[in-house]
């Protein structure tokens, strides 16, 4: 019996949510695709059309806004929890921590009233541990602000965002909210078809996230920003990593063979926010040299930029710290996950394949 290591290109599972295109770099949710989302649909909006297969009327936005809003008090009730870890606690753990201490909102979990509720809490418990980190001010959470207008207050400690800021993040949230099969869905979905709650089963979507061959990427690309300094270096730096058999963070992916769509979108949002700066500059050429060096070291791999590349500056120009930006990924990819356990609920299979007994006899 043969089987493929990562089940790469394996199809496991049909989905209505969304669509990777990784020959020609498209990415479209529920058909629509994401270029026609952002700028125009914040992130409730598109949350909904995950959530329900359809974007929110006005009095369905009103009553999704209640069901942020009460998500965000029902983490409040947990702060008990979250001020009593210690503050070597990674902040993604913790978040995942007061996600198991919450109590579950009233229904069944077929609905997408837990989606939305613990969607909304995940930002309150990963912030408010930041804050009790760095002894930073602790506002209450529950504000009648937009989600993504409410991650930068309680990030700033009570300080309102400009609205430019929150179109930036708007952006990166609605471009990375939902990618279809990826691992950390993947890993979600396994865990709903055994009928774990939804908790339960965010929580091992988001500790599949953070390992640097996924979400853990963007505060490595910094890193390598860091380490290569100037321009003048990159060449040398890149050829070192490559001649030792690292991994080059923000390039590659194993569905798109070109160019990631978001991160086409995400480059356009840091020109414009990092204008002039060394920083873009250094970025963009970082980009055409990895690229060129990439095609000569793996020929016929077809390594581009991925979605992480341009996050990872995008996130650094509203001064979100390098500790928290997989969990800021983690914090937009809630919609998606969510919506991959609602939907494997309604299929209600076990996700167990098998495997062949390759031991020598
Ligand atoms: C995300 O799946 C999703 O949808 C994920 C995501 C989402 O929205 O959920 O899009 C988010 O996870 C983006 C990826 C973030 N990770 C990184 O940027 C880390 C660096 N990239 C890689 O490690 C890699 O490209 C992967 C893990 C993303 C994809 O790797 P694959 O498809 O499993 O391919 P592979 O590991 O088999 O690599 C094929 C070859 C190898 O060379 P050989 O051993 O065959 O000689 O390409 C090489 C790899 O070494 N390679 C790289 C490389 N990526 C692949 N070499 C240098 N630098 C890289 N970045």
């Amino acid at each position: 019996m043969a089987w493929v290591n990562g089940l790469q290109d394996v199809v496991a599972a049909g989905t209505e949510l969304s669509e990777v295109n990784g020959e020609v770099g498209k990415l479209s949710y529920r058909g629509r695709d994401v270029g026609d989302l952002v700028g125009k649909f914040d992130y409730e909006d598109v949350a909904h059309l995950l959530w329900f297969g359809e974007l929110p009327s006005e009095p369905q936005k009103q009553s999704l806004n209640e069901l942020f809003f009460s998500g965000r008090q029902a983490a409040n009730e947990v702060f008990d929890v979250i001020d009593n870890l210690p503050a070597a606690v990674d902040a993604m753990n913790a978040a995942a921590i007061g996600l198991l201490c919450m109590r579950a909102p009233s229904g069944d979990e077929s609905d997408a009233s837990a989606a939305a509720w613990y969607t909304a809490a995940f930002p309150v418990l990963l912030l408010r541990h930041y804050a009790n980190q760095h002894g930073l001010l602790k506002p209450r959470p529950d504000i009648h602000a937009g989600h993504v207008a409410t991650y930068l207050y309680l990030l700033r400690g009570g300080i309102m965002p400009t609205t430019e800021e929150v179109q930036a993040l708007e952006a990166y949230m609605v471009l990375t909210m939902e990618h279809s099969l990826n691992a950390s869905a993947f890993a979600g979905r396994v865990a709903a078809s055994t009928r774990a709650n939804t908790a339960r089963a965010l929580v091992a979507a988001l500790m599949t996230m953070t390992g640097p061959l996924h979400g853990g990427a963007p505060s490595l690309v910094l890193d390598m920003f860091d380490a290569i300094g100037s321009l003048s270096r990159a060449d040398e730096w890149l050829e070192g990593e490559l001649s030792m058999g690292r991994r080059l963070m923000g390039f590659g992916h194993r569905v798109y063979r070109t160019v990631d769509p978001r991160a086409q979108v995400l480059h356009t949002i840091a020109a414009k926010s990092l204008a002039g700066q060394d920083s873009l500059v250094l970025a963009e050429g970082v980009e055409r040299r990895a690229v060129k060096l990439l095609a000569a070291a793996k020929p016929g791999r077809q390594l581009h930029p991925n979605v992480e590349y341009w996050a990872a500056c995008v996130l650094r120009s509203l001064d979100i710290p390098r500790s928290l930006l997989t969990a800021t990924f983690a914090a937009s990819r809630m919609a998606g996950w969510s919506a991959h356990i609602l939907e494997q609920r309604r299929c209600d299979k076990l996700i167990r394949p098998q495997a062949v007994y390759v031991a020598a006899p």
